[in-house]
């Protein structure tokens, strides 16, 4: 995007998978690399933001000169991100939030027995649906990754979830996570476009300009 299409915004963007502990050495996660998150963050800093990434478990470097918050679980990527959204004028969900973790988080290392086991399972909070929900004067940008129907699913979710904008992409065996290019569906209040297989860099400054177009002016009240 233009330079400093983002400038005096502040942005809270979350990034990663999560990880939902089953005792002190066992978890659930998911494949999620944080590239997009992280491509998100150096674009909005490159725009004139200031950018705090609050994210899961990544190999990857914060860009620089944006602020990053390190998180394990859902649990605590939904806290670290109410505190600090009060300052936010953008929320963009980048990370792959577990849906649900144990039911119960034993203190100690589960010991094998000779038969099977169950593991139950609890639903986590819907971050991004609770700062829609809660912060109506945010912009949310939020992602869905979907192997059918993606276009549907996409528009659907938008309004389930009470979003300004999503981003779709179709997930599967062509196009796991951690690949470095990839396709989107962005759907907002009155528009609908598709951007064309690019880098995550690339996908994520066309973005930012559509972000920076649909956010609210500075002075408006
Ligand atoms: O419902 P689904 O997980 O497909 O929605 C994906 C979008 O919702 C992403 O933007 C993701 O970051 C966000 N999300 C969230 N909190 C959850 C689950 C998903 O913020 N617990």
């Amino acid at each position: 995007p233009a330079d400093g299409v983002l400038a005096g915004r502040q942005v809270v963007i979350t990034a990663g998978p999560t990880r939902e502990a089953l005792d002190p050495v066992r978890f659930i996660t998911n494949h999620s690399s944080g590239r997009m998150g992280y491509a998100l963050a150096a674009a909005c800093a490159g725009a004139g933001a200031r950018v705090t990434l609050v994210s899961g478990p990544t190999t990857l470097e914060a860009p620089p000169g944006v602020e990053r918050i390190d998180v394990q679980s859902a649990a605590d990527m939904h806290a670290a991100v109410m505190e600090v959204i009060g300052q936010a004028d953008i929320f963009i969900g980048a990370a792959a939030v577990a849906d649900y973790r144990p039911a119960t988080t034993a203190a100690d290392k589960i010991k094998k027995a000779d038969g099977d086991s169950q593991l139950a399972l609890t639903r986590t909070r819907d971050i991004i649906a609770d700062v829609a929900r809660d912060h109506p004067r945010v912009f949310t940008l939020g992602f869905a990754a979907e192997t059918t129907d993606m276009e549907a699913s996409t528009r659907a979710k938008r309004e389930r979830k009470g979003l300004s904008m999503i981003a779709g992409n179709v997930v599967g065996p062509e196009h796991a996570f951690g690949r470095e290019d990839n396709a989107l569906f962005v759907v907002w209040d009155g528009g609908e476009r598709s951007l064309a297989q690019a880098s995550k860099a690339a996908l994520a400054e066309q973005l930012v300009a559509l972000v920076a177009e649909g956010v609210r002016p500075i002075d408006a009240t």
